[in-house]
């Protein structure tokens, strides 16, 4: 058995008043159309096949995956006539399955749609559908009294009594590809809009003596569609309110949690503590009772069992051991190492440097390209000068290294271990184990200087 996802993604999306196509709309930081293409990855499709049409050219070059095969619809037709255009690359044969799913309804779960593929019946159709209190605009599912489904009725083309069936065609269906094909070649486009009707294969299939099953998705945010930003909006707060949820369900604590963001994904321990604004990006992994301080923003990063960051901090791209403290207001920037127990304060920044275990920045410093042993105290103030204007030097400072304020490292430079840095020196030169090494000039008090005063116009 095999299967065929066939995307639909060539709509315009006029009411997004956007140069950007419907489908490449963001929900959680990734396009409505790359969620849909991981759900088909996520249920085994074999092959993937996108039918695009306005801004065909942004979308391909946008969405870089090369499992996809695209297939331009050149003029929109309706939607059977989108399924039409990816025949071509279907085997044909009783064994494969094609689903239909949207570039702009990105929200359905998987487990969802494996139950309409396992409801499928063989040489059939089985179609997803869902029941809403107010119905208008969508295709009504039309059973017999025996209550089996019998056709789809468009709401342009049914009549008072079709009208006010409650029971809608979500748009996301499965079928044998041999029939679908068949089915497919026998449509008109004999309605109200001119428009060929890919529900029509349902009345088909009754036609032909074969059972339609119905799949009811009980949550109707899964089959939600955008057509405007307003429901943009609603999509990325429901998508939100089901990531908050799993982390809960996985055992953080959100303090407020409509206010905490997930983009992409996130592995977290027990007891995690969250506090309010806090944004995820990226892949993210939190261990056992790390607590993220208000306003902090954790992009593709693994912090350690222990660890607390205090509010307003970003760390991004970095590694964070346990027991660490970092922040208030600290920027961890790409490629930082922290060991267990590290200690970064208020106003400091750390870029692609490792810092071992017991180290301590506590104020207002610059750590660039630096590897820092263990127990090393920073002082307030201390700037690697890595950037000579042309190219980055790395800055190396070992175990019990003091480096007293307001000091600058001027890279390429070493300090060894048990070293102690006099306060506002300017170091430029290896400097040796144990010793104090200082640059400064001498302190000298000028008797008979006068503060100058303001001169009268
Ligand atoms: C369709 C269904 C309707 C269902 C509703 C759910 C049909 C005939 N009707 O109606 O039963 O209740 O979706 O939202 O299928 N598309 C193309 N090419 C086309 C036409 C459409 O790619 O030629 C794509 C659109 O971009 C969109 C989707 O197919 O993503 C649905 O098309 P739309 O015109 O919105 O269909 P509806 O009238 O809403
Ligand atoms: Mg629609």
């Amino acid at each position: 058995m095999s299967l065929n996802v066939v995307i639909l993604a060539a709509g315009q999306g006029t009411r997004m008043r956007s140069k950007l196509p419907k489908v490449l709309h963001e929900v959680g930081g990734k396009s409505m159309l790359a969620h849909t293409i991981t759900t088909a990855e996520d249920l085994g499709a074999d092959r993937i096949i996108v039918v695009y049409g306005h801004g065909g050219e942004q979308v391909r070059s946008i969405i870089q995956n090369d499992k996809i095969e695209w297939v331009e619809q050149k003029q929109r037709l309706g939607t059977g006539h989108a399924v039409q255009q990816a025949i071509p690359y279907f085997n044909q044969s009783a064994e494969e399955t094609v689903l239909v799913l949207y570039g702009d309804v990105p929200l359905a779960r998987k487990q969802t749609l494996q139950s309409l593929l396992d409801a499928q019946p063989s040489e059939s159709i089985a179609i997803l559908t869902t029941e809403l209190s107010n119905p208008q605009g969508y295709g009504r599912i039309v059973r017999n009294t025996s209550a089996k489904v019998e056709a789809i009725i468009e709401e342009k083309d049914a009549d008072q009594q079709t009208k006010l069936i409650k029971e809608i065609n979500t748009g996301i269906l499965c079928a044998s590809t041999s029939s679908l094909v068949d089915w497919l070649g026998r449509i008109d486009n004999n309605n109200q809009q001119k428009e060929y009707y890919l529900t029509d294969c349902i009345a088909l299939a009754v036609q032909d003596g074969k059972s339609v099953e119905a799949v009811a998705c009980q949550d109707p945010t899964e089959v939600m569609g955008v057509n405007d930003r307003i429901h943009l909006a609603e999509m990325e707060n429901i998508y939100q309110q089901r990531q908050r949820t799993e982390l809960m369900v996985n055992g953080a604590t959100l303090r407020d949690s409509s206010s905490v963001y997930v983009e992409g994904s996130i592995e977290i321990g027990n007891d995690i503590v969250i506090e309010p604004g806090v944004m995820f990006k990226g892949n993210v992994t939190l261990g056992d009772d790390v607590n993220i301080g208000m306003n902090c923003v954790i992009i593709d990063s693994q912090i350690a069992a222990g660890t607390v960051i205090h509010p307003n901090s970003v760390i991004e791209d970095s590694n964070i051991g346990e027991n660490c403290e970092i922040g208030p207001f600290a920027r961890v920037r790409p490629k930082t190492e922290l060991a267990s127990e590290v200690k970064l304060g208020n106003f400091v920044e750390v870029k692609k440097s490792n810092i071992a275990s017991g180290s301590k920045v506590n104020h207002l410093s610059y750590i660039g390209d630096a590897t820092i042993g263990e127990k090393t105290n920073i002082g307030a103030g201390t700037i690697c000068c890595n950037y000579d204007g042309a190219n980055k030097h790395k800055t190396i400072i070992g175990n019990n290294v003091f480096i007293g304020s307001d000091t600058q490292l001027v890279a390429p430079v070493t300090v060894s271990d048990g070293a102690t840095i006099g306060a506002g020196s300017t170091i430029t030169r290896d400097t040796p184990a144990e010793k104090l090494t200082l640059s400064r000039s001498k302190q000298i008090t000028i008797d008979n200087w006068q503060r100058p005063v303001k001169q009268s116009k």
